[in-house]
């Protein structure tokens, strides 16, 4: 499409087209180039005026109008200085104002008269508009499109298009010259057209005769409902060699009535551009776009808006109840990335808290899943979930006499399962049921068989081929490698082990870890310690130093029942390359020995009970950093900063934007359900895990410790946990220090096929480093990211500079990872491995016993009876299986890695070309990762559960819970 210029051949095709308008027109479809409206008509002196103008801007002189307008733009956008901050609201305002007047000066110059001329001097251009109604998507606002229609014909109302040309300007607005508006009608749809999902409507625009090409779509919505709007698709009368051009929009938007907004809403054509080489006639539009999306910073965001803000998460807890009162996240003591700003009100109890609300927290409104019926969103299933099932589970299941006596007891979930019925109806009954889903769909989703009260749960993998491989040490070793968790193993380096925590106080006594190589050197194959650290064969799961200042809180909390430790893990990699735990220590802010326990696995093959215990504590601490770390802030948290960047400084038509909006789909939409029903204050996350109420707070307090973009790409993460070293000969840069990790080995075939894809795409688009440089949309995007959205660890080490080629494909393929791959790997095995509780307990309720106590006898009496019982209740097991067992399935229209559902996405070839050689590269990793689950030589892949590692296989065949398959993007 590049370079096609709408101009007829002959004039007998223009007659042709003027013809294709007037059968249009009979056909009754669509009224195109028909009666506009009183301020849309221009005088013949204005159309005599405008017709001796036509030359198109040269690109450099769109470069100069580009980053002069930026530049302006940017200065009402900077923040305010020191000196200026007293008064920070009113330059705010300011601002605002000289925003709008900027916005309305384009929506005037968008509705300056067209031209009245002879209709040989207009041709006509046909097309097809897509649209989802509303009615189609929701199954309940059937009557919205009677009544626009009624209104069409009563009161005029009706959806507008108009081209604006991307090329030849106009030069009374600087803008691209628009076409006469074309009215869509006949808006209800035929019933076959609603079968088929999409309502297609035939338009005919008529444009001048020196229109350049359609670069930009101007919808007005004027009906009383808002529709979806999919595409349109142009074909331009023939060029000079007689073939006809197509030309698509792929717009997939919500446009609602008009008046809802403060100018026109602007869709781009599939062609996207660097900044300074926007096409004259887009100029305009594209740095209106953004200044719309952008907002101002004021005011309570609406259900139509568009607008993407940063805040702090001020809205988890509620300071009206002293015990629902939670720290804000974000800022210095607390830093956290941020989320989406909503301009809800502020609690008058603490005007820096937002007020936690029963209705849906806003998000831009195309950020919001649609889709399917109703019972097939996720997200709706999981905070249906929260609101009535978790109730009635806890209601059913709490109380003294609900404990497992023994493993039997647990198996019983999947087996006979729990008659939630009559509860459920209670708890539905007595709650304002403001939330879409019936809460008996999930049960009938959860249930294993048709007996719609029963929660009956899938047996979980981790059980399913070998019901007692979990216990076996080799797998608590292996599960460091290919479980949920694989991303937090290190290499030892040195021992003993000391803490880096800063003390100053002396809470928590001396430094050096507890374990000798007296505890070790057993289990070492004959090596000594030192032996073993030279051949690198001694491996740390280290949570000391991440939990120890919440230890003490967290045994006293007399809310929450839980009882845990800051544990570290030491393994030593045998020489079938098989991770063997040979020591755990549990470690109290107690300074005095006691404080630190140390426990060693048995020397025969009996059961230890006692170690079982140590080994469900460091489990315990694994299964908390996976949920508040690795998943929730590694994943969800850290890319909303992204996804709001990206939308505030990339235009639609930047092809940055275009190679990451894919990987954006549905995460702020997650991500506002889970701060409605899981992370806030007495949510899911502080009734099930160990830290309770300090859950998210100590996420926060990773996040600061832990948290550089740099480590976030594999490769980078690899090296810096010691599980790689540098190697300039591998496609990754790197070699493992052993092949079977079955995590790293998978995930560097994925990292090499994303590098190679970005790589690709970013040599189409820049030719040298000095265009990356000089880039004004990614420079400000990438300052943005840093300085806002994840403003708290600005001046932290980790941030590349976007200077080169090279830099900016490491940042891109590691923008790529987080949302695709490494959530895969942490998600969509939840159920397999936290579906038997046992295997990866949210809390523990008791601590281990001191041998000769009271409780040590207990243990020997009845061990499976304590062993369970230190574990959390049966309701928390519930209730944690209902939401990861919901959180671990694939959407149905889940878009997977080398996938683009989005039809017509690019018109760039080139870009097609790489895309499929993407798509081919993911093939072959797919058959590796296959291949290397079935070679024995591998026993990580499968270990004593029997259960091989499919987490990152790029695609699972069929929705629901597969335990594999690699989506471009957060959605659950
Ligand atoms: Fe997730």
């Amino acid at each position: 499409m590049q370079g096609c210029k709408l101009i007829p051949a002959t004039a007998a095709a223009a007659a042709a087209s003027s013809a294709a308008v007037t059968s249009s027109l009979t056909s009754n479809h669509v009224v195109a180039g028909g009666r506009a409206p009183q301020r849309l008509q221009e005088s013949g002196s204005q159309q005599q005026q405008l017709l001796k103008v036509g030359l198109p801007m040269m690109a450099s002189d769109s470069a100069k109008v580009f980053s002069a307008n930026s530049a302006r733009l940017q200065a009402m956008n900077r923040p305010c200085s020191s000196t200026q901050k007293k008064s920070s609201r009113q330059l705010v305002a300011v601002r605002a104002t000289q925003i709008d007047t900027f916005i309305k000066g384009l929506q005037e110059k968008l509705h300056l008269p067209t031209h009245e001329s002879e209709s040989s001097e207009y041709v006509s251009v046909n097309g097809t508009l897509t649209v989802r109604k509303k009615s189609l998507l929701t199954y309940m606002d059937v009557g919205s499109d009677l009544i626009d229609d009624t209104e069409d014909a009563l009161f005029d109302q009706k959806v507008l298009l108009q081209l604006v040309s991307s090329d030849v300007l106009d030069p009374r607005t600087n803008i691209g010259k628009v076409s006469k508006e074309c009215q869509v009608v006949n808006w209800n749809m035929v019933q076959e057209t609603v079968k088929s999902g999409d309502v297609k409507y035939p338009v005919t625009l008529m444009v001048p005769k020196d229109f350049g090409t359609p670069g930009a779509l101007i919808v007005r919505n004027l009906h009383q409902h808002e529709f979806f709007l999919k595409s349109l698709s142009l074909t331009l009368p023939a060029d000079v060699d007689g073939k006809k051009k197509e030309v698509f929009f792929p717009c997939n938007s919500w446009v609602y009535n008009a008046n809802k907004y403060n100018c026109d809403r602007i869709f781009f054509s599939n062609q996207v551009y660097l900044p300074d080489q926007t096409p004259p006639g887009l100029v305009q539009l594209r740095e209106t776009e953004m200044i719309n999306l952008r907002g101002y910073g004021l005011g309570e965001r609406k259900v139509w808006d568009r607008i993407y803000d940063y805040a702090v998460y001020n809205d988890l807890g509620n300071p009206t109840n002293p015990a629902d009162k939670r720290p804000n996240l974000g800022g210095k003591d607390l830093p956290y990335p941020r989320r989406c700003r909503t301009g809800r009100k502020s609690y008058d109890a603490d005007p820096s808290m937002e007020v936690r609300v029963s209705e849906n927290f806003y998000i831009p409104r195309d950020e919001i899943f649609d889709g399917q019926k109703q019972s097939d969103f996720l997200s709706d299933q999981l905070t249906s979930a929260a609101h009535n099932l978790i109730p009635a589970i806890e209601g059913l299941l709490t109380g003294g006499k609900n404990e497992f006596n023994t493993f039997k007891d647990v198996r019983n979930l999947y087996q006979d399962g729990i008659d939630i019925g009559e509860t459920l109806q209670t708890v539905v009954d007595t709650k304002d049921q403001s939330q879409k889903m019936d809460p008996f769909e999930i049960v009938k989703k959860l249930g294993a068989d048709d007996r719609s009260n029963v929660l009956k749960y899938t047996i979980p993998q981790v059980i399913q081929f070998n019901e007692q491989g979990w216990l076996d040490d080799e797998e608590f070793g292996r599960q460091r490698l290919a479980g949920i968790n694989p991303m937090h193993i290190e290499l030892l380096t040195s021992f003993p082990v000391v803490s880096k925590l800063d003390d100053p106080e002396e809470r928590f006594g001396d430094p050096t870890s507890a374990i000798t190589h007296k505890h070790i050197e057993p289990y070492l194959d004959g090596m000594t310690v030192e032996q073993a650290l030279e051949a690198k064969k001694l491996y740390i799961l280290d949570y000391h130093d991440l939990y120890l200042p919440y230890v003490k809180q967290i045994n006293e909390l007399k809310s929450f029942d839980s009882q845990t430790y800051a544990s570290r893990s030491i393994f030593f990699l045998d020489k079938n390359n098989v991770l063997k735990p040979c020591a755990i220590e549990l470690a109290t802010e107690d300074p005095t020995p006691r404080g630190k326990r140390v426990f060693t696995p048995p020397k025969n093959n009996q059961r230890d009970w006692m170690w079982d215990l140590a080994k469900a504590h460091a489990r315990t601490n694994d299964s908390g950093f996976h949920q508040l770390y690795s998943h929730w802030t590694r994943t969800h948290a850290v890319m909303e900063p992204f996804i709001i960047a990206t939308n505030r400084q990339l235009s639609v038509l930047h092809p940055i934007h275009l190679l990451l909006v894919p990987h954006f789909k549905n995460t702020m939409n997650i991500n506002a359900a889970a701060r409605k029903a899981l992370i806030s204050v007495n949510g899911v996350i502080e009734k099930t895990f160990t830290p309770g109420k300090f859950s998210m707070e100590i996420s926060s307090k990773i996040y600061g410790a832990l948290w550089h973009f740099d480590d976030q790409g594999l490769p980078n993460d690899l090296l810096k946990r010691g599980m790689a070293v540098e190697d300039a000969t591998s496609e990754s840069g790197v070699k493992l220090n052993f092949e079977d990790y079955p995590y790293a080995q998978d995930g560097l075939d994925l990292w090499c096929a994303f590098k190679s894809w970005v790589t690709d795409y970013v040599n189409i688009y820049y030719a040298d480093d000095k265009i990356v440089q000089q880039d004004i949309e990614l420079q400000q995007w990438w300052s943005e990211i840093r300085t806002k959205g994840h403003g708290d660890k600005k001046d932290a080490p980790g941030w590349p500079s976007l200077t080169s080629k090279a830099s900016l494909v490491e940042t891109l393929t590691t923008i790529l990872w987080i949302p695709s791959a490494h959530h895969a790997a942490v998600n969509f095995g939840q159920y397999a491995y936290t579906g038997y509780m046992p295997n990866q307990p949210a809390v523990m309720r008791r601590p281990v016993p001191e041998v000769n106590s009271k409780e040590y006898s207990q243990l020997l009496a009845s061990p499976e009876k304590f062993f369970l019982q230190s574990h959390g209740k049966p309701s928390q097991a519930t209730i944690v299986m209902t939401v990861v067992e919901i959180l671990s399935k694939h959407a149905q229209e889940e878009e997977y890695i080398g996938q683009r559902l989005v039809e017509g996405w690019t018109n760039n070839n080139e870009v097609l070309a790489a895309f499929q050689k993407y798509g081919e590269k993911l093939q072959t990793a797919a058959v590796a990762m296959k291949e290397r689950n079935e070679n024995p030589a591998l026993p990580n892949r499968r270990g004593p559960a029997k259960l091989p590692y499919t987490l990152l296989y790029p695609k699972s065949e069929k929705h629901g819970l597969t335990g594999m398959g690699v989506p471009n993007s957060i959605s659950i």
